[in-house]
């Protein structure tokens, strides 16, 4: 029999049980109990939080996001450590109206569609066995087949008025489990596959009413989409001027271009869309990283917020930019697709906690 613990998570005061070989993060979001993360596999360092009593199991925390230090100081990451006795732990849990708390549920799909989208770039439908509640932006744990207990993450592409069929956007790694052994060698249409969520506090903004920046690299484009399309689409009003700075090196590289040319068409006033080529020119394209394009559109982003998803590198990028042009790390919104790599080489920006 499997032994469960009681997790008491402060300073909200609220219990809840947690198998010995389940995660604290996972118990916690299955409950309701809201905790900060992100990346959900050790290496981000968003669900750090401290160990007031008890013993855990570290699991594969990255050496990087949970220094040895830290560790001796009591603290640990939520998303893979295990109870090992009845536990007290302190998180940041600073309360977030704009995040509306959806308990991580397992779901039972069948891919309903997969189709080449741009190089190395597939877009995947997975119908449900039932309706999934998400804030746009929110991201599943899909389950990788013959990997026990291995999971890889993928942001919704689709809006929360799109409760069935859940549209991922995924980038092929070069001998990744999940992607070149799996999503792009044998997965096809019709196969079951389960998933959890959802995931992430990477969310539209449904509390501010400033203009904003979006600036997607690869498929970092995922989650925004979901953003732009639910506030435009489902009439969210409030929502300030949306400007999506979509990057990708060259034409091959790049999708969903006539998909945004049509929202710009049908809503010319409250989005612009900037798609930007860094190795290529080309008619109806911006020349440059989307980072020099959006140096060149703006003198200073005062009185904007932005938004920022992508590969690691493309989002420090980004972030300095924006900071330079005058927006606070408060103002900044950001996820990053860290994979396994990272947690041996990931270097945190110590300006954005988010
Ligand atoms: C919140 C979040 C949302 C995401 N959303 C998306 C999305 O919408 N679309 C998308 O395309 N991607 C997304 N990602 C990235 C995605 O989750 C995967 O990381 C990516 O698809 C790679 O998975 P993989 O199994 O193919 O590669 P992995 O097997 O995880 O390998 C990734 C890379 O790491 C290397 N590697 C493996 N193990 C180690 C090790 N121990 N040390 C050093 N290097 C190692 C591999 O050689 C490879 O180059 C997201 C990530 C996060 C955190
Ligand atoms: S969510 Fe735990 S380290 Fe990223």
């Amino acid at each position: 029999m499997t032994t469960e613990y009681r997790i008491t998570v402060e300073p909200l005061g609220r219990d809840v049980m947690c198998r010995e070989d389940q995660t604290i993060l996972d118990a916690c979001l299955r409950a309701g109990v809201w905790v900060p993360h992100s990346c959900t596999h050790g290496t981000c360092a968003t669900c750090k939080a401290e160990v007031l009593e008890g013993d855990v199991d570290h699991g594969e925390a990255s050496s990087f996001a949970l220094m040895d230090f830290e560790r001796d100081e009591g603290k640990t990451l939520l998303c893979v450590c295990k109870p090992r006795s009845d536990v007290t732990i302190e998180a940041d849990v600073d309360a977030d109206d704009a995040i509306e708390v959806y308990p991580v549920e397992d779901y039972a799909g069948t891919v309903v569609g997969l189709e080449e989208v741009a190089l190395d770039t597939r877009r995947l439908l997975i119908e449900l066995d039932r309706d999934l509640t998400f804030n746009a932006g929110q991201y599943m744990a899909l389950a990788v087949p013959g990997h026990d207990g291995v999971t890889r993450t993928y942001s919704m592409a689709n809006i929360p008025t799109e409760p069935r069929v859940l549209e991922f956007q995924i980038r092929r790694t070069k001998d990744g489990l999940a992607t070149d052994g799996w999503i792009f060698k044998d997965l096809a249409v019709g196969d079951p596959i389960k998933l959890s969520g959802p995931y992430g506090r990477f969310v539209l903004r449904v509390d501010r009413d400033e203009p904003s920046v979006l600036i997607a690299g690869g498929t970092g484009l995922a989650p925004i989409a979901s953003m732009i399309r639910h506030a435009l689409e489902n009439d969210l009003e409030e929502i300030g001027h949306l400007t999506l700075y979509q990057g990708a090196r060259t034409r091959e590289w790049m999708y969903d271009v006539e998909r945004f040319r049509a929202l710009e068409a049908d809503y010319p006033d409250r989005f612009t869309y900037r798609p930007c080529l860094s190795e290529e020119e080309a008619e109806g394209f911006a020349s440059g990283m989307v980072t020099d394009v959006l140096n060149a559109d703006h003198e200073n982003l005062k009185g904007y917020i932005g938004y920022v998803c992508g590969p690691p590198g493309m989002v420090e990028a980004a972030l300095k930019t924006l900071m330079l042009k005058r927006l606070f790390p408060r103002d900044i919104y950001k996820e990053e697709f860290l994979d396994a790599s990272a947690a041996a080489s990931v270097v945190r920006s110590p300006l954005i906690k988010r």
